[in-house]
């Protein structure tokens, strides 16, 4: 946190080494072979792994999808998504299977079952497969089902693994999850199923974790006595770009809150686990979603505000608004921001309230978790002369410019006791240089790979998530249910600023702190 990290002490830090363990052989089956998530984030973050000598030489990968391509059309595809991959990555790509066929088809397991030995026979695979559910949602339980009829799937045991890796949304309310649940449960184990949130991949989220418990000054404080809210942050300066078909289908609650925000909040504000072990820190994130308060559709109303951008103004160019955006309606109700108030009920965080935001087409791309400190009992100071001060602030910045600040109090040089904020912290570019910021894919692919379910979110989390997020997709069914209009470029409805200002509070605004903070002691604009 200060200048004086283990790090920096050492000179111009340490360059991180890649940290990756070796991955067993195995065969990655990706459904949605052709799509946009195959492309931007699985085969890049496989491209790395490879090239960072993860990936066996018994590694392949089959794709499948309903684009008629080639084995070879889909390898060319392949290069194009990954133009940064090096030799280890062209040589396996080399081998890379494609097979078009629709997700309810026979034809389509059986070329894959006959694939997959091949893989084992020719490329080594070993008998491990990893299923990559990389489609649209509705099609996840058809494969799972058709994996299991076509003998693709079987327990775990000594000799090979069997892991199946479902992309988000999982369900779009707490019915369908469970149902997805139980279309998943007929044919892998709980055990086999990785269900991915790309924020648990972020380094800065699992670092809530080290930052938490492995220091002794802050959990004594993170606590109701100490900390009077938390406001967590994810804004998006980017809109739903060619996405609006789904994102029509989903809204910034099911994109967002019920998945990121929900895990980020979860490693905020737990307990401390017992051990590291994947369970033991999943069960602590559950106990804490249990401790959310659920809402009835009508309390929900009046603890959100839901909006959604028009056209507006980011960094000098008009945007337009979501409404003329590509494959959404001219008069969508869908929801491209969200503003929550939420409670937790255990003894920690009683009477502490936690405001949410997330937007798209806001002014800037930040996501955080601030934690505001109490005021001190009886200030000393004029209140002239301090009014430039502001609550001791803790902020953990994932993203960017990824780090953690402390804001205190400090005397301004001069005759007069004048008192103003000014920001302590802590970069992790400065005190890891060489690390990459990457996106998480790559993580938890690799995770994946070799076993390790920490971050990956267990079936009664997602439950959990949705049971508190559900009641405000009820309330938002009803006609007439509020939608604030916002340009884009600002930081979302005024609703959202009256939402915290009941309970006397204000939103921050992370842009003025990110840019003042410079890894260095800085002061706040008077
Ligand atoms: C995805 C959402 O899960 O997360 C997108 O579907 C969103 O709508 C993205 O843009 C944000 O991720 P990141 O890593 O850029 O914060």
């Amino acid at each position: 946190m200060s200048s004086d990290t283990p790090g920096k002490a050492e000179g111009k830090q340490r360059s991180l080494p890649p940290v990756l363990s070796k991955a067993p052989p195995a065969a990655m089956v990706i459904f949605g072979a052709s799509g946009d998530l195959t492309a931007r984030k699985i085969l890049p973050a496989l491209a790395r792994l490879a090239d960072r000598g993860v990936l066996d030489d018994g590694f392949t990968v089959i794709g499948v999808a309903r684009t008629t391509w080639s084995d070879e059309e889909f390898r060319t595809q392949v290069a194009e998504a990954t133009p940064d991959g090096g030799p280890k990555w062209k040589a396996l790509v080399e081998r890379f299977k494609y097979i078009a066929g629709e997700y309810d088809h026979p034809d389509t397991f059986d070329q894959l079952k006959s694939h997959l030995d091949e893989a084992d026979r020719i490329d080594g695979t070993d008998g491990n497969r990893i299923y990559y559910l990389a489609t649209i949602p509705s099609v996840f339980g058809l494969v799972a089902k058709a994996l299991s009829t076509h003998g693709c799937v079987g327990p775990d045991n000594d000799e090979r693994f069997m892991r199946v890796v479902v992309e988000k949304p999982y369900g779009r309310d707490l019915e369908s999850a469970i149902a997805l649940d139980e279309e998943m449960h007929a044919a892998f184990e709980e055990m086999q199923i990785y269900r991915i949130d790309h924020y648990m991949g972020k380094e800065t989220v699992q670092n809530v974790l080290a930052l938490r418990f492995s220091n002794a000054i802050f959990e004594p404080i993170w606590n109701r006595r100490y900390i009077e809210q938390v406001q967590v942050t994810v804004a998006e300066e980017l809109g739903v770009e060619h996405r609006g078909g789904f994102y029509e289908t989903a809204g910034a609650l099911r994109d967002i809150v019920q998945n990121h925000v929900m895990q980020v909040l979860a490693l905020t504000l737990m307990e401390s686990p017992t051990s590291t072990d994947a369970d033991r820190i999943r069960d602590e994130k559950v106990k804490l979603l249990q401790a959310i308060d659920i809402p009835t559709p009508d309390e929900a109303v009046d603890k959100s505000v839901r909006g959604q951008y028009s056209a507006g103004t980011i960094d000098g160019k008009a945007i337009i608004g979501y409404r003329q955006e590509e494959d959404v309606a001219p008069d969508s109700q869908t929801e491209t921001y969200l503003a929550l108030r939420l409670r937790v009920e255990n003894w920690r965080w009683a009477g502490v309230p936690i405001y949410v935001r997330t937007g798209k087409r806001l002014p800037a791309r930040v996501t955080e978790v601030a934690l505001t400190f109490r005021q001190v009992p009886f200030l000393l100071f004029d209140h002239r002369t301090s009014r430039d001060l502001r609550p001791n602030t803790l902020i953990l910045r994932i993203q960017p410019d990824e780090g953690i600040s402390l804001e205190f109090g400090a005397k301004v040089p001069g005759e007069k006791f004048h008192i103003r904020s000014v920001a302590m912290d802590f970069s992790y570019a400065e005190a890891f240089a060489g690390a990459e910021a990457a996106d998480g894919y790559e993580r938890l692919i690799h995770d994946a790979m070799v076993g390790d379910a920490t971050l990956f979110i267990r079936s009664d989390e997602v439950q959990q998530a949705w049971r508190i997020v559900d009641p405000y997709l009820q309330a938002w069914s009803e006609p007439g249910a509020g939608l604030h209009l916002y340009p884009a470029g600002s930081w979302g409805p005024h609703m959202a600023d009256l939402l915290v200002e009941r309970s006397g509070n204000e939103w921050r605004n992370p842009v003025i702190d990110l840019e003042l903070s410079g890894g260095r002691l800085t002061e706040f604009p008077q």
